[in-house]
């Protein structure tokens, strides 16, 4: 069996991409993340990982010491580039993030990481006619590194894993031109995975705590009930109407979920309207049993940090495949 690999993380948050790898063989040994309540997250169930709270943007590999890796993994800000936020790409300052990467990868010098594996929107690969794309690819290429448009794909949880959330995103991978002999790389495929069960991630029985129902004179609590009432399923409350998804399917969760309750999926419990605790969601994002909130995390930033996480069982999925063309193909450590 080959041994393990090492990744550091930026823009880390509370771990999606860092226990996804872990689980295959790549250990992210450092991680950045500017959100100290996401690193407060973090700490609780990842140690053995050195976390830099700070802004990216004041973090550099020579100030901060940070040891070279073989994998760089980074789900950068997607509000600039995906279609519900504001579509300015780099003109907007969390578009401009995105070159921060650049700069660290460029400061390790001989030592660059032998993989990139970044995340975001996948309207970062169409948006303004594709000329986000195009930046980014030429930047990638400039620091050395195969990269096309082939790299460059989306993957939805609900296809490739047993989680039955809807979450499309646009995965890139990148290898050094110094390590590798090309830049080849099988996406995970969909593997046909049968029938999914809503029901193993949501407690459609148990009673929760009163925090988590509408009360019933919330306007939302008649138009819901006025929803025909099926198995399994969730409803998602909009400003002025109320979605009832599709059996055994939950819709994307979404970095707003912490703000206002509206924005996290509802279901119907024993005549009562309640939306998603944290933990379903979190299982809805693939996370393992024992990943705990610290009591320090308020609710209303739980559900952001894991509406922005990356779905770990994605995340492993993708891990394996960098794992084996490392193991396969790279020429020198
Ligand atoms: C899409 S989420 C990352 C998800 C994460 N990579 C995972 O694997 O689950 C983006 C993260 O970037 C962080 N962030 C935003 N701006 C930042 C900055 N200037 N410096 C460091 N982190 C930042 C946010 O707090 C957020 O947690």
């Amino acid at each position: 069996m080959s041994s393990k690999l090492k990744a550091g993380a930026l823009f880390s948050g509370i771990g999606g991409f860092c226990i996804g790898f872990k689980n295959s063989n790549i250990d992210t040994v450092w991680a950045v993340e500017q959100d100290v309540r996401a690193v407060d997250t973090y700490k609780n169930n990842l140690d053995n990982v050195r976390v830099i709270a700070d802004d990216i943007k004041k973090v550099s590999v020579e100030k901060n010491g940070l040891e070279p890796v073989d994998v760089l993994h980074a789900g950068f800000p997607c509000q600039s580039f995906s279609q519900a936020g504001g579509r300015k790409g780099f003109d907007d300052p969390r578009g401009q993030l995105f070159f921060e990467i650049i700069r660290l990868i460029k400061e390790f010098g001989k030592d660059k990481p032998s993989v990139l594996v970044f995340e975001n929107s996948p309207y970062l690969k169409i948006g303004d006619n594709g000329s986000w794309f195009l930046k980014i690819e030429k930047e990638i290429k400039k620091a050395g590194y195969w990269f096309r448009e082939a790299n460059a794909h989306e993957l939805d949880a609900f296809n490739v894993s047993i989680v039955p959330q809807k979450r499309n995103r646009l995965f890139m991978v990148a290898f050094s031109i110094k390590h590798f002999k090309n830049g080849k790389f099988d996406f995970p495929s969909e593997q046909g995975l049968g029938k999914k069960d809503l029901s193993k991630f949501v407690d459609f029985k148990k009673q929760q705590d009163d925090y988590y129902y509408l009360p019933e004179n919330n306007r939302y609590f008649d138009m819901i009930k006025d929803h025909e009432i099926q198995d399994d399923c969730l409803y998602q409350l909009r400003k002025y109407l109320v979605r009832t998804k599709e059996t055994n399917t939950c819709p994307t969760l979404t970095a707003n979920m912490g703000q206002g309750g509206h924005n996290v999926p509802f279901i119907i419990n024993d005549s009562r309207v309640r939306k998603l605790t944290e933990y379903e969601c979190l299982r809805l994002q693939g996370f393992p049993n024992w990943f705990k909130f610290p009591e320090s995390v308020p609710r209303a930033n739980r559900y952001m940090q894991i509406g922005n996480a990356v779905a770990v069982p994605v995340a492993e999925l993708l891990a394996q495949q960098v794992y084996k063309k490392i193991n396969e193909e790279r020429r020198t450590k």
